[in-house]
């Protein structure tokens, strides 16, 4: 029930009208019996959205694009990993104190832990905000880097920072890895017949990951699976990014189940599967 205590979490993002994180905190707060609710919010302006959270005094929130970046010099306090990664997608209000994280990282490894990353070989495609988090994430594992990207001076950048090679897209077959992530778009719906990573350069046993969600099973997965290798889909780097968000918000570790289907049952999903 809402009453004068119930707290308020949020996410803020432009646009944010297809975000599935108020479905999953809320679901979460819930399960948890937690006075508090999840609302979406499109801020034109990220600095008056900052004002509006200290001066409301909402209780944490999510970070979405074009924010991720923008937001830093209005926090009192940011994460060590946040800051090398320069992109922070989760805000925590303590006592009126700003603090912002970047769930995403940790949340990429998550997923890979499993089957070791330690002394692998890891190609990332593409060089953006996610692979960024990505890569910090292998790294911090002691994993060994190779970035490939469509733009090639993106690509060197991010290379450099990781201390990972770069491999040019023309040469993308060349690629021997252990690992394959993709962290671009390429997949997405409606372009769901569009492959990030060649197949020729898929081999068995390997584990190919892809942050796309939509679908479920995007082409280099389906590929992949085809091709002998281990697979793991979008979701669960979603999920990982926004568990550890309640965590950190809540200091509760939710049920990875229900959120996996409050995410499953959503149209926007389902209808992609
Ligand atoms: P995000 O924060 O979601 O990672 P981003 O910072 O805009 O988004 O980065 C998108 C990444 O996907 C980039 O690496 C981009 O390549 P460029 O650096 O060349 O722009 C990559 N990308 C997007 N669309 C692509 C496409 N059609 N083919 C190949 N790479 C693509």
């Amino acid at each position: 029930m809402i009453t004068a205590s119930t707290s308020l979490y949020c996410v803020l993002g432009n646009p944010v009208g297809h975000s599935l994180s108020p479905l999953i905190h809320n679901g979460a707060l819930e399960e948890n019996k937690i006075n508090a609710v999840y609302l979406a919010f499109e801020p034109e302006n990220i600095e008056e959205a900052m004002v509006s959270i200290r001066s409301m005094g909402i209780r944490g929130a999510s970070i979405t694009i074009p924010f991720k970046t923008s937001i830093i010099p209005y926090l009192d306090w940011v994460d060590p990993m946040a800051q090398v990664i320069g992109a922070v997608n989760t805000v925590v209000n303590k006592k009126g104190r700003l603090m912002g994280y970047n769930t995403d990282s940790q949340a990429a490894t998550a997923p890979l832990l499993a089957h070791g990353i330690q002394d692998k070989t890891i190609c990332i495609v593409g060089a953006g905000g996610a692979a960024r988090a990505v890569a910090h994430g292998i790294l911090k594992q002691g994993g060994d880097l190779i970035i490939t990207n469509r733009s090639k001076d993106k690509g060197l950048d991010l290379a450099d920072h990781v201390s990972g090679r770069f491999i040019p897209m023309e040469e993308i077959d060349t690629i021997e890895a252990d690992v394959v992530i993709n962290t671009t778009s390429v997949g997405m719906a409606p372009e769901i017949e569009s492959l990030s990573f060649p197949a020729q350069a898929l081999r068995p046993g390997m584990i190919v990951m892809d942050v796309v969600y939509t679908p479920l099973e995007t082409k280099l997965l389906t590929t992949a699976r085809e091709k002998g290798c281990i697979t793991i889909d979008g979701l669960a780097m979603f999920l990982a990014q926004a568990s550890a968000q309640f965590e950190l918000w809540t200091g509760i570790t939710p049920n990875p189940k229900t959120m996996r289907n409050s995410v499953l049952s959503t149209p926007v999903v389902k209808e992609n599967i």
